[in-house]
């Protein structure tokens, strides 16, 4: 065997090193698919949902977050829970309209500026926040969302500044909320408003409870430490955690 032989075999080797770990790569990170729980299946089957929701859950990329919605919104309905839904930090609306699919029956209502971060919340933030500009998330407008969403009187806007968008609301009552605000003192503010309002057996999803959002777990760590009930993980892509109260 000679040298260019030799050269040849490690060429060959090479080239079937990284082939193998280019397809392990491709293969676990985006051919990996996850199972259909067996009661969306037969809740499709028995044709119980809508045409909407079943095209939103095909075309919705975090499928482990999708369910975890749909299975909590049917617990609520299963077991009678009372109350609105909400959420806080809606931007252009795509999970409130999943929100508003998996329970059309439920009060919605939506609390954004609709026009990007306020600039108070922004100070003293770290993480992946700290390079947040009143500009991220502007792109937005109530008006686009209401075309977004459609014509429903089940949904409720409150445009501005949270928490002072949710004046007049104490008496309300919540079943379900989603907190999807990135940020330390609307996190905070929102789990300060809306857990004395949540229903027994209601539920609150925190989006983003991950290292890359540090100041948005110290709100909820040092909110949880001041309730009974534990933190529940949700094993979606940006780390969800629940209160189920
Ligand atoms: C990550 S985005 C929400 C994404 C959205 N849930 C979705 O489904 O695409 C964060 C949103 O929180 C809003 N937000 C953050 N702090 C707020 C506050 N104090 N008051 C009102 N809206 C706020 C921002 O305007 C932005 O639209």
């Amino acid at each position: 065997m000679n040298y260019h032989d030799l050269l040849n075999i490690l060429e060959l080797i090479l080239l079937a090193a990284v082939f193998v770990f280019l397809f392990r790569f491709v293969f676990m990170n985006y051919a990996s698919k996850v199972r259909k729980p067996l009661a969306w299946t037969q809740a499709v089957r028995r044709g119980k949902l809508s045409r909407e929701l079943i095209k939103a859950e095909r075309k919705y990329t975090d499928k482990i977050r999708f369910y975890n919605l749909w299975l909590q919104t049917e617990r609520l309905r299963k077991d009678g829970i009372e109350g609105s839904f909400a959420e806080l930090g809606v931007y252009k609306g795509e999970t409130a309209r999943l929100m508003h699919l998996c329970a059309p029956e439920k009060i919605l209502h939506l609390f954004d500026t609709f026009e990007g971060f306020p600039a108070t919340d922004l100070k003293d933030e770290s993480g992946k926040a700290a390079a947040y500009t009143t500009q991220h998330f502007a792109d937005t407008g109530l008006e686009k969302v209401k075309r977004y969403l459609g014509e429903h009187p089940e949904i409720i806007y409150h445009q501005g500044h949270f928490p002072e968008s949710a004046k007049g609301m104490d008496n309300e009552k919540f079943a379900l909320v989603s907190l999807d605000a990135d940020l330390h003192k609307p996190t905070k503010a929102g789990l300060e408003f809306f857990y004395p309002r949540l229903s027994p057996g209601g539920v609150i999803l925190i989006h983003d409870y991950n290292a890359d959002w540090p100041e948005l777990m110290k709100a909820v760590d040092t909110f949880c430490n001041s309730i009974p009930e534990s933190l529940v993980p949700v094993p979606d892509a940006d780390s969800t955690v629940m209160i189920v109260k």
